[in-house]
């Protein structure tokens, strides 16, 4: 077999995932799955950046099963890709610590992603954690420790990957080729926007519709919709461009035909936004039936999603050691321990021996 190409993505393991999700990077996951070989990360770490009491950590099983879950669910199958739990493996702190060293101060601190995420979790700008401003270089570390060649993320994480190219291309400079630089790949839909129309779709913001929503929720979530606010009756001609409406007919519904007549229609003020709704709803269903079917299967045997978490950390430690013997080698770290222990070890077979005469 010709060594495949490794992918390395993922996501914190805060709740469970939605339809920006699937559009900015499962999707991908899913599709290429046949062609790399995936590696998918639950970062509880990087959840601890923002995240970092008791009570959340304590979540971090149940919200890294509902997570696998949603992976299923959109069709990742977990005999082809590996999945495992960030925490678990030493060998990324240790990477980690490396990594801080190559990448300035000023670099991160420029980072837009760290403010967004500091505001979104209602951190003051002073008091931003040391390991909030250090996101992307554990995402460096996520990235190459299993030497990774392609990152699927949506756009808020594009940065950071570029982060990783410079730290893998500082460390091949200074130690010698040891990791590919990784490319990003970003969804058709590298950012899909909130149901309320105000900004990309989150769940803590309150306007995601989740990959596990029924179908009345997500009936109920499209009918109460962000619109075009200036059209106060269906004659009034109405704005396609920026209406969060279209902009998941265009995402979700597979009828291009309808989808045009609809825009056409709603510019000249000849159709009214119940109509609009009630067409991305049934398309929706129609997206989203495969979607279900997949979770309501894997929902069936939950154990298998422990057994699934497990064996793929077990897996990712080996690739975890695999690198880091290459980094100890290449850096030369580990080489002064190496030596004093031998000469310790010559020593004391010096001793036992003189002892024994
Ligand atoms: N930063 C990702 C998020 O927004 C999660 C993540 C952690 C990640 N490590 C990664 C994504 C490595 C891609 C590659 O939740």
């Amino acid at each position: 077999m010709t060594e495949r190409k490794r992918i390395l993505t993922g996501d914190r393991p805060t709740g469970r995932l939605h339809l920006g999700h699937y559009v900015g990077t499962l999707r991908n996951r899913a599709r290429l799955q046949e062609e790399y070989d995936t590696v998918l990360i639950i970062a509880d770490l990087h959840m601890l950046t923002t995240k970092p009491s008791k009570e959340d950590i304590d979540k971090i099983g149940e919200n890294a099963r509902g997570m696998v879950l949603d992976y299923i669910a959109s069709g990742i199958d977990p005999n082809k890709s590996t999945i495992y739990l960030q925490s678990a493996i030493p060998e990324v702190f240790e990477l980690n610590t490396l990594f801080g060293n190559l990448v300035s101060l000023n670099r991160l601190l420029r980072l837009p992603s760290i403010k967004d995420m500091a505001r979104d979790a209602n951190i003051p700008e002073d008091s931003v954690p040391f390991g909030l401003f250090g996101y992307p270089v554990l995402q460096a570390a996520d990235i190459l420790l299993p030497r990774a060649h392609l990152v699927p993320v949506g756009k808020d994480n594009e940065a950071h990957v570029e982060i990783t190219r410079e730290i893998a291309r500082r460390f091949n400079n200074l130690y010698g080729e040891v990791f590919p630089v990784p490319d990003v790949l970003l969804g058709e839909v590298p950012t899909l926007v909130g149901t309320d129309g105000k900004g990309k779709m989150s769940k803590s913001a309150g306007n995601a519709i989740m990959l596990s929503d029924d179908e009345k929720t997500v009936a109920k979530k499209i009918r109460s919709m962000y619109t075009d606010a200036k059209r106060v009756t269906a004659d009034v001609p109405g704005t396609v461009e920026g209406n969060p409406v279209f902009d998941y007919h265009d995402a979700f519904n597979d009828d291009r035909a309808t989808v045009e007549d609809l825009k056409t229609r709603y510019r000249a003020g000849k159709v009214g936004d119940a109509e609009v709704k009630d067409e991305l709803r049934q398309a929706m269903e129609r997206f989203m039936a495969p979607i279900r079917e997949r979770l309501r299967a894997a929902e069936e045997d939950t154990g298998k999603i422990d057994e699934i978490i497990l064996e793929g950390t077990e897996r990712m430690r080996e690739l975890a050691r695999e690198t880091m013997r290459e980094v100890k080698r290449a850096t030369g770290l580990g080489g002064a321990m190496k030596r004093m222990r031998r000469a310790a070890e010559r020593r004391a077979k010096k001793r036992s021996k003189s002892a024994g005469e």
